[in-house]
């Protein structure tokens, strides 16, 4: 669906979520006071109707993320119902699958080995917090995971965090000191430290003298208007993964600290205990997510896809 197809779906601004919901036949109820909403009453292997559409677009803007629970989707249905909100990513190839000719949009997230191979990415190691692809020009607006297979004791949550409530919890001075502030985002290694394919480790071992795009450490919404703090992540492995544009190093990693401390308090935060067949959709210009230590005897295995943003973060 392009951009302007997109917009053609925009829920008149004067019509209620009550009423969106209604229309739909859905129920929407939070999962807590900060963050995510379960929807109840779709069945995501349907025709995505103009009113379903709507619904979830306005659950998932209200509440930042948004679960739907026993979903059984072929890699074609997530890949459908995620088109309903934009064009998407390819994985990279070591998180697709050996048919990855057919289904390219598919990202597998998973520890599994298959004759000694990984059959994704990600393995087992805890994710810190983090949005998705920050260093790039235009990061994807959203990501969703499918789960397929989860660990049986309960371990493997995924966590998310509300970046607008964090920015509006923080003290007036440190607010207003940080909102017309510059990041430069480290886009030479991966946020588990290795260094991306096509760059150059001592090159960029400095995130202050290295090349990287830059956002505001604000940033606006382009569809709530809301502002949300945009740290898009805080260490690559050992390395520094931002830089605050027009500082020293060391005031730049201290003033990164401080507002980091916010984010480590998690007072806006809530952690997803997986269930098979759980749907997740978040929004990745107000939420950062991490993933928990888990099991790594057990199986875990996700499907993902990612939609593209049309615009840069302002
Ligand atoms: C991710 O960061 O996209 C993966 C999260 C997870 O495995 O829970």
């Amino acid at each position: 669906m392009s951009n302007t197809e997109l917009d053609a779906l925009q829920p008149d601004p004067s019509t209620t979520a009550a009423e969106i919901y209604r229309n739909a036949g859905v129920d929407v109820v939070p999962v807590t006071d900060a963050i995510g909403a379960e929807i109840r009453g779709l069945d995501l292997r349907n025709e995505f109707t103009p009113a379903a559409r709507a619904a979830v677009h306005r659950a998932w803007l209200e509440h930042c993320v948004i679960l739907v629970r026993d979903q059984w989707l072929s890699d074609a249905d997530l890949i459908r119902f995620s088109r309903g909100f934009g064009d998407l990513d390819h994985g990279p190839p070591m998180a697709r699958a050996a048919d990855q000719d057919t289904h390219p949009e598919i990202f597998i997230v998973s520890n599994v080995l298959e004759d000694g191979q990984p059959i994704g990415f990600l393995d087992d190691r805890p994710l810190p917090w983090h949005t998705d692809m920050s260093y790039t020009e235009v990061p994807p607006k959203a990501s969703t995971l499918h789960a397929l297979e989860v660990p049986e004791d309960g371990s493997g949550s995924t966590g998310f965090i509300n970046m607008y409530k964090v920015l509006d919890s923080l003290p007036a001075a440190l607010r207003n000191r940080i909102a017309s502030l510059r990041l430069k985002h480290d886009p030479a290694h991966a946020l588990q430290g290795e260094v991306r394919h096509g760059f150059d480790a001592v090159t960029y071992e400095h995130i202050e003298s290295a090349p990287g795009p830059v956002h505001p450490l604000v940033r606006t919404h382009p569809e709530t208007r809301r502002r949300a703090l945009y740290l898009g992540r805080h260490w690559n492995g050992d390395k520094r993964a931002t830089f605050v544009l027009g500082m020293s190093r060391a005031q730049s990693d201290s003033l990164l600290d401080e507002l980091w401390q916010f984010v480590a308090e998690e007072r806006y935060a809530w952690y997803h205990e997986w269930r098979v067949g759980d749907y997740v959709m978040w929004d990745n210009r107000c939420v950062m997510h991490r993933r928990g230590p888990f099991n790594s005897a057990m199986r875990r295995v996700m499907h993902r896809t990612q939609i593209k943003d049309s615009v840069r973060p302002m």
